[in-house]
């Protein structure tokens, strides 16, 4: 009888991060994400930060994380193009549809995941999902019109709740707020994407579907299983 030793949440996230290494590429700039698993793999970049120019960050954390391990950052104005963004999820689908916005990040993610050929998405393989919608879905929005669009929401069967720091609206690095909301069921992605984005307020619907990933860096009990989209 063989007997099964799974690793940890952590260790999971440890593998997908150092697996992400294969896919930057030497001499050029990399796009960095947001989040637990991202810092596994900011971690892991810095053993090869002497082959790379650098990185564009996605958020306040990443950049003093990547600063901290002395990576060279680039701001995102400064690069036309780069060949791969790597980002964790709170939810994949089969597709490489994602739900991501759990750490507040998901506008500077999506504007660089924008500039990236090509998307690699580290997760462990509790965030693959048959259908996005379970976890909370993370909008962020102008502060004047989280009312309105609560409203939307619930008009669509969803619950929008401002995302609370300290007893206070959280205040994202772009100085606005969140809403998370249960109780979707976002059976078209891309059309939904497209939908809730053009509502007055919204600054970033945390569905990645125009930005999909293109592979997937999945952390299993049994190794890290790659899917490619
Ligand atoms: C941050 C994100 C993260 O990628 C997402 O929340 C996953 O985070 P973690 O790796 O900590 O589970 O979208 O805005």
């Amino acid at each position: 009888m063989t007997t099964t030793n799974p690793l940890s949440q952590d260790q999971l996230k440890t593998l997908v991060g150092q697996a992400a290494l294969e896919y930057v590429v030497p001499g050029e700039i990399v796009g960095v994400g947001t989040g637990s698993t991202v810092n596994k793999f900011i971690d892991a970049l810095a053993t090869m930060k002497d082959r790379i120019r650098g990185a564009v960050s996605s958020s306040v954390a990443s950049t003093q994380r990547l600063q901290a391990l002395g990576i060279p950052l680039f701001d995102a104005n400064e690069v036309d193009a780069l060949a791969v963004y790597i980002d964790g999820a709170d939810e994949i689908d089969g597709k490489g549809y994602m739900v991501k916005g759990g750490g507040a990040a998901l506008t500077r993610e999506k504007i660089v995941a924008a500039l990236a050929k090509q998307f690699v998405c580290i997760a462990d393989d509790s965030k693959l999902v048959e259908s996005l919608g379970n976890f909370p879905l993370p909008v962020e929005v102008i502060p004047m019109a989280a009312g309105q669009i609560q409203r939307r929401f619930a008009d669509m069967g969803g619950a929008a709740t401002l995302r609370q720091k300290d007893g206070q609206p959280l205040v994202t690095d772009n100085g606005q707020h969140i809403l998370d909301v249960r109780g979707l069921s976002i059976t078209d992605p891309l059309a939904f994407e497209s939908t809730v984005n053009q509502w007055p307020g919204v600054v970033t619907v945390g569905v990645f579907a125009h930005q999909k990933a293109h592979v997937c860096l999945l952390g299993t009990a049994q190794g890290v299983r790659t899917l490619s989209f």
